[in-house]
Protein backbone atom coordinates (compact mmCIF):
# COMPACT_ATOMS: atom_id res chain seq x y z
CA UNK A 1 0.00 0.00 0.00
CA UNK A 2 1.53 3.63 -0.87
CA UNK A 3 1.67 5.52 2.16
CA UNK A 4 3.41 8.66 0.48
CA UNK A 5 1.68 9.06 -2.58
CA UNK A 6 3.97 12.21 -3.28
CA UNK A 7 7.32 9.77 -3.11
CA UNK A 8 5.82 6.65 -4.11
CA UNK A 9 6.62 5.53 -0.30
CA UNK A 10 5.02 2.07 0.50
CA UNK A 11 4.03 0.40 4.06
CA UNK A 12 6.83 -2.12 2.84
CA UNK A 13 9.16 0.46 1.99
CA UNK A 14 8.89 1.86 6.07
CA UNK A 15 9.16 -1.06 7.60
CA UNK A 16 11.86 -2.48 5.63
CA UNK A 17 13.60 0.88 6.39
CA UNK A 18 12.66 0.48 10.10
CA UNK A 19 14.25 -3.39 10.23
CA UNK A 20 17.09 -1.63 8.82
CA UNK A 21 17.52 0.63 11.32
CA UNK A 22 15.30 3.79 10.61
CA UNK A 23 13.80 5.20 13.80
CA UNK A 24 12.53 8.99 12.48
CA UNK A 25 10.20 9.90 10.04
CA UNK A 26 12.99 11.80 8.52
CA UNK A 27 14.82 9.06 8.35
CA UNK A 28 12.64 7.43 5.96
CA UNK A 29 12.93 10.50 3.46
CA UNK A 30 16.49 9.88 3.65
CA UNK A 31 16.97 6.59 2.77
CA UNK A 32 14.68 7.63 -0.74
CA UNK A 33 17.05 10.97 -0.58
CA UNK A 34 13.89 12.58 -0.62
CA UNK A 35 12.02 14.81 1.58
CA UNK A 36 8.43 15.11 2.40
CA UNK A 37 6.29 17.14 0.22
CA UNK A 38 2.85 17.63 1.10
CA UNK A 39 2.97 16.16 4.64
CA UNK A 40 0.17 14.19 5.13
CA UNK A 41 2.00 11.13 5.45
CA UNK A 42 3.92 11.70 8.33
CA UNK A 43 1.03 10.76 10.48
CA UNK A 44 0.42 6.87 8.95
CA UNK A 45 4.50 6.69 8.70
CA UNK A 46 4.85 7.60 12.47
CA UNK A 47 2.39 4.93 13.20
CA UNK A 48 4.08 2.09 11.28
CA UNK A 49 7.58 3.22 12.27
CA UNK A 50 5.90 3.10 15.97
CA UNK A 51 4.33 -1.02 15.25
CA UNK A 52 7.69 -2.23 13.83
CA UNK A 53 9.14 -0.68 17.09
CA UNK A 54 6.77 -2.12 19.33
CA UNK A 55 7.02 -5.66 17.37
CA UNK A 56 11.63 -5.32 17.72
CA UNK A 57 10.73 -4.08 21.30
CA UNK A 58 12.49 -1.01 20.65
CA UNK A 59 11.58 2.88 21.67
CA UNK A 60 10.77 5.17 18.69
CA UNK A 61 12.56 8.52 18.30
CA UNK A 62 10.15 9.64 15.79
CA UNK A 63 7.66 12.42 17.34
CA UNK A 64 4.60 13.72 14.93
S1 LIG B 1 1.94 12.16 0.86
FE1 LIG B 1 3.94 12.09 1.71
S2 LIG B 1 4.73 14.05 1.38
FE2 LIG B 1 2.78 14.10 0.43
Amino acid sequence: MIVCVCRAISDRDIQSAAAAGAERCADIFRCRDTEPQCGSCVGIIVDLLRESAQVRGTALACAR
